[in-house]
């Protein structure tokens, strides 16, 4: 089975890039990548590429190469649902907020709804892909509505789920660790997995392509995100350690990061990880595991969240510890606002969590992050609920100038790793701030050794005071 035509529902941080990617090495299938959003679809299409919604190094190469040629954005979702041979799913899949399962398990209501229209508009057979990551057995729920509100058309369900790292989201879809893709063991389901294996392979060599069977691809997705956020979680509990007893928590990582057993990547200490998978996947992971009744393996996995819950909280709690025991009235700059570097990406991101601690204290916040909007930095506060928006702008003001943001101020914390922090003119920035001047390095980035000789206070993670 040849697929020519492709649509893709959700244009968010995984289908834009991703289906971006299968356009450009795909030149012979029609991608069209759809979504309710329309400002958001407007963004797509906009000829001004530093426009595109999602920022990621390289996507703006790959959409002005692909789009109008074969890669298409649009709001017209039932006409590209009729038109594909085979259709992804990639719309958000987020913690629930309310009823049962509420702060835990997946909120599904979006895959329903592609579910049913996909149902409703097919009039011919298709390949109906999951992208977005979900709990294990939702392939069988998608079916399930496929078959039974269906025009009669055989649905054939993949779950294809995206590795992809924001900030290095172009590179990993280029020459990716591995391709996973789970399908039925019917003969059906044979062909339907083929027909995925062959758009991959236009680029990806075939011993990096894995077939399962549906559950193992989907619980992979999420043990995979759990033991990368374990990873994190593991390094930051000894980033505690490590203040209190005097080692350096970079040393420590590279000492054992060289046990092959163990490996380098992913040891580094922060003040938190962040974005829309770890937290998500890992709650997720924590319900199933309790619906089956499994406490141990619960708890287990829990503990995950709260170890990043207090590395969070410790970081704010040392700040207002250093200077003085209070914060209030005190100008604090933050250096970055996206959950890691090179996105413009927000969720679930330290800073938020950081900022709402130090504005209960009643600090003055400056925010400058290279690439994150101001509204999305208010919207993030103003979700919490923990004050009103007015005393949120009152407090927090956001400055699109680093020297802007730090002059004045008594600290400045960095809360992404962003490499242009390091250029900075740090004399200059110490010069025009409050003394004593301290920094808060909570991504460990900057050199101390450096900055303490201009006459900064430091901190920084995993290794203390300076
Ligand atoms: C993650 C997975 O890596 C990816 O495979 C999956 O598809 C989606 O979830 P992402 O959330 O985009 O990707 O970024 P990732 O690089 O994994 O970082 C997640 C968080 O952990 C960030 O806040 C990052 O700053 C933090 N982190 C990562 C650390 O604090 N230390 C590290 O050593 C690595
Ligand atoms: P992710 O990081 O998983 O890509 P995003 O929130 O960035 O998540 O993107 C998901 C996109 O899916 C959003 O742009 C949202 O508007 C879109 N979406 C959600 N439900 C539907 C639907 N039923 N039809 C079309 N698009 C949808």
């Amino acid at each position: 089975m040849k697929i020519k035509n492709i649509c893709c529902i959700g244009a968010g941080y995984v289908g834009g890039p991703t289906m971006a990617v299968v356009a450009q090495k795909c030149p012979h299938i029609k991608v069209t990548i759809v979504d309710i959003n329309e400002s958001r679809i407007a963004a797509w299409n906009d000829e001004d590429l530093s426009k595109l919604p999602v920022f990621e190094p390289g996507l703006d190469e790959v959409v002005k190469e692909a789009r109008g040629r074969n890669l298409f954005f649009s709001t017209d979702v039932d006409k590209a649902i009729d038109e594909a041979d085979m259709i992804f799913i990639s719309v958000n899949t987020p913690t629930k907020t309310y009823g049962k399962g509420k702060g835990m398990a997946a909120d599904l209501k979006y895959i329903e709804l592609c579910a049913r229209q996909i149902a409703k508009i097919s009039k011919s057979n298709k390949i109906v892909v999951e992208k977005s990551t979900l709990p294990v057995r939702t392939a069988s729920a998608i079916k399930n509505i496929l078959e039974h509100t269906g025009n009669g058309v055989q649905f054939q369900i993949l779950s294809n789920p995206e590795f992809l790292a924001e900030g290095t989201a172009i590179e990993d879809l280029l020459s990716p660790d591995r391709v996973l893709i789970g399908g039925d063991n019917t003969i059906e389901g044979q062909k339907a997995i083929q027909a995925l294996v062959d758009i991959y392979a236009n680029w990806v060599p075939k011993e990096r392509i894995l077939t399962t069977n549906l559950w193992s691809s989907e619980l992979s997705k999420l043990t995979a995100n759990a033991f990368l956020a374990q990873r994190v979680s593991s390094i930051n509990a000894m980033s505690e350690l490590c203040e209190k007893s005097g080692a350096d928590i970079n040393e420590v990582a590279k000492a054992i990061g060289m046990d092959g057993r163990i490996g380098s990547k992913f040891l580094k200490a922060s003040v938190g990880f962040g974005g829309s998978c770890f937290q998500k996947d890992i709650l997720n992971l924590v319900y199933i595991a309790k619906t089956y009744g499994l406490k141990e393996v619960a708890d287990y996995w829990e503990q995950v969240i709260l170890m990043n819950e207090h590395q969070k909280k410790r970081f704010s709690d040392n700040i207002v510890n250093t200077l003085y025991n209070t914060v209030s009235g005190k100008k604090i700059t933050f250096f970055g606002w996206a959950f890691k570097k090179d996105t413009n990406d927000t969720r679930e991101s330290a800073a938020i969590q950081v900022a709402d601690n130090l504005l209960s204290e009643q600090a003055n916040i400056l925010v400058y992050d290279p690439k994150v909007i101001e509204e999305r930095i208010y919207a993030d506060l103003d979700y919490l609920n923990s004050r009103t928006s007015e005393e949120n702008r009152d407090l927090l003001k956001i400055k699109t100038n680093p020297y802007e943001a730090s002059k004045n101020s008594h600290a400045i914390a960095i809360l992404t790793e962003w490499d242009e922090f390091k250029t900075y003119d740090w004399v200059k920035i110490y010069n025009h701030m409050n003394k004593p001047a301290f920094i808060f390095d909570g991504r460990g980035i900057l050199d101390m050794e450096e900055l303490k000789k201009i006459g900064f206070v430091c901190y920084k993670i995993g290794s203390g005071s300076k």
